[in-house]
């Protein structure tokens, strides 16, 4: 299996639904311009059914060839936690992806590498693609210790976890010093981190496993700093906050991954 560049969209808490429904609509429209690049919509969980409907999903189809995701879930299959969504839940509305340990959901919410790796596993389990979030801060970063913190993440977020369980999983690289602000990481500061996190994967699985698995980076993508990303070697689509609320936005950074 080669590695597939994907390119996801995390709206965040952001749009209302005919808003939701018009972005949909716009990617969708546009989903053939990049046929080498997997589309996620990742949408607040209120919305992942209108903007299912809006793709027309059917059970594992998708005609627009556009997926869904959900940003978060819980680990338990059902029961007594008001709020939250259960893995079952977002495959039941056509998500195939769900974002975890988002490092907004890390800061925020709390969420250790220990809740991210049961989430992982829940999410394999209900056939979700977990789209695990790793990424230094940027204090980490000037202190030296971005190689030690995303380690500890991918081994931490990871663990336990069969290799044919993480063949399946996407890791997103986003630096939490780059999101939403404006700050890209330089293509050789994240291609630094990516072949590290592919090393990781070697040892937890082996080469061929971590050869195959999407790495994407995350952090301030848009069209104009998409290309040169793409061109890393081990930079395998984009985590995009900012500019997946803009179809054109979304389809540039896509069209900058489909060679
Ligand atoms: P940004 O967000 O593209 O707005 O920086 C990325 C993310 O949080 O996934």
């Amino acid at each position: 299996m080669a590695r597939q560049k994907i390119v996801a969209g995390n709206w965040k808490m952001n749009l209302d639904r005919a808003a939701a429904v018009a972005l949909t609509e716009g990617v969708a429209a546009r989903r053939s311009e990049v046929p080498g690049v997997e589309l996620v919509l990742c949408p607040p969980s209120l919305y992942v059914g209108t903007v299912g409907t809006a793709l027309k999903l059917a059970g594992d189809t998708s005609p627009s060839g556009v997926w869904l995701g959900g940003q978060n879930m819980h680990d338990k299959p059902s029961g007594a936690f008001t709020g939250e969504v259960a893995p079952a839940m977002l495959t039941d509305m056509g998500c195939r992806y769900v974002i975890l340990g988002h490092s907004e959901r890390r800061t925020l919410f709390g969420e250790t590498d220990a809740i991210v790796n049961a989430k992982a596993k829940a999410a394999l389990a209900a056939g979700l693609v977990p789209i695990v979030c790793v990424g230094e801060t940027l204090e980490e970063r000037e202190a030296g210790k971005t190689q030690t913190v995303v380690t500890a993440q991918v081994r931490g977020s990871l663990a336990g976890l069969s290799p044919e369980d993480l063949a399946k999983v996407v890791i997103a690289y986003e630096p939490v010093w780059a999101i939403g602000t404006g700050k890209v990481a330089t293509p050789e500061q994240a291609q630094e981190v990516h072949a590290l996190i592919r090393s990781l994967l070697a040892n937890l699985a082996s080469p061929a496993v971590a050869a195959d698995v999407t790495i994407q980076y995350g952090g301030s993508v848009k069209p104009d700093n998409a290309a040169s990303l793409a061109a890393q070697p081990d930079i395998d689509g984009a985590l995009v906050g900012g500019a997946s609320l803009k179809a054109a936005d979304f389809l540039g950074i896509a069209a900058a991954f489909n060679s």
